[in-house]
């Protein structure tokens, strides 16, 4: 199976969280699978940039994001709207629950979105995140991500899933990673690096694709 169980006992939250009785599964109406989801005008050019949008640039080392969304048959998946949020440089996240000794970035806010092109591309701008500490067992931290939410042709069809970067020691002891049983459908939520897009003097690349469905499907997050 693609997909993490829903109560995964090492992921503590999961006890609390996860469905323990069956999952009762409601039709789509029409008007939920027909209906708009978002405008194309709503989501501008610059919101993909992670580094713009504030006084400065911010800290750390800047990469470059890009892959593709590919439906069960390795089909692109063109305008869907790709969201993404990341810690900063630091570790740090800019939410009010995460207050552990690591700073802010004023230049940093750590959400950006895109729609994919008619060959399913995305790109992102933005800098490496940080591991950081998340206190589910002694000595917890998570391995450097970016969350991903994927959104297909109607608000009902969302993916939410985590994409890491190559060669994390912290791999090992993550139960969020190791929630997902199967080594090679773990592998599909790691990046790799990119010299195509690495880009001289400016940032590195690494590279993502997408799948949504199918027996090479990225897994869902718990
Ligand atoms: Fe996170």
């Amino acid at each position: 199976m693609t997909d993490p169980a829903y109560v995964y006992p090492d992921y503590r939250s999961t006890q609390l969280r996860g469905p323990k009785k069956p999952l009762v599964i409601l039709p789509h109406t029409l008007s939920e699978l027909t209906g708009p989801v978002f405008g194309e005008d709503a989501v501008s050019e610059g919101d993909a940039d992670l580094t713009q949008g504030h006084a400065g640039e911010p800290l750390g080392e800047r990469i470059i994001v890009s892959g593709r969304l590919l439906g069960p048959g390795g089909k692109p998946i063109r305008g869907a709207l790709i969201e993404v949020w990341q810690a900063n440089a630091a570790g740090r996240y800019r939410h009010r629950n995460d207050v552990h000794p690591a700073p802010l970035d004023p230049n940093f806010s750590g959400a950006g979105r895109t729609l994919t092109d008619d060959d399913g591309h995305y790109r992102f701008v933005s800098v490496k995140p940080g591991a950081y500490p998340w206190q589910n067992h002694p000595n917890a931290w998570r391995p450097a991500h970016i969350h991903f939410s994927v959104f297909g042709r109607a608000f009902t069809q969302r993916l939410v899933t985590q994409m890491y970067f190559p060669g994390d020691p912290l791999f090992p002891a993550d139960p969020i990673f190791n929630s997902i049983r199967d080594p090679k459908v773990r592998e599909r939520m790691v990046s790799t690096f990119d010299w195509e897009t690495t880009t001289p003097e400016w940032a590195l690349g690494y590279r993502f694709d997408i799948v949504l469905g199918g027996p090479a499907a990225t897994p869902l997050e718990t």
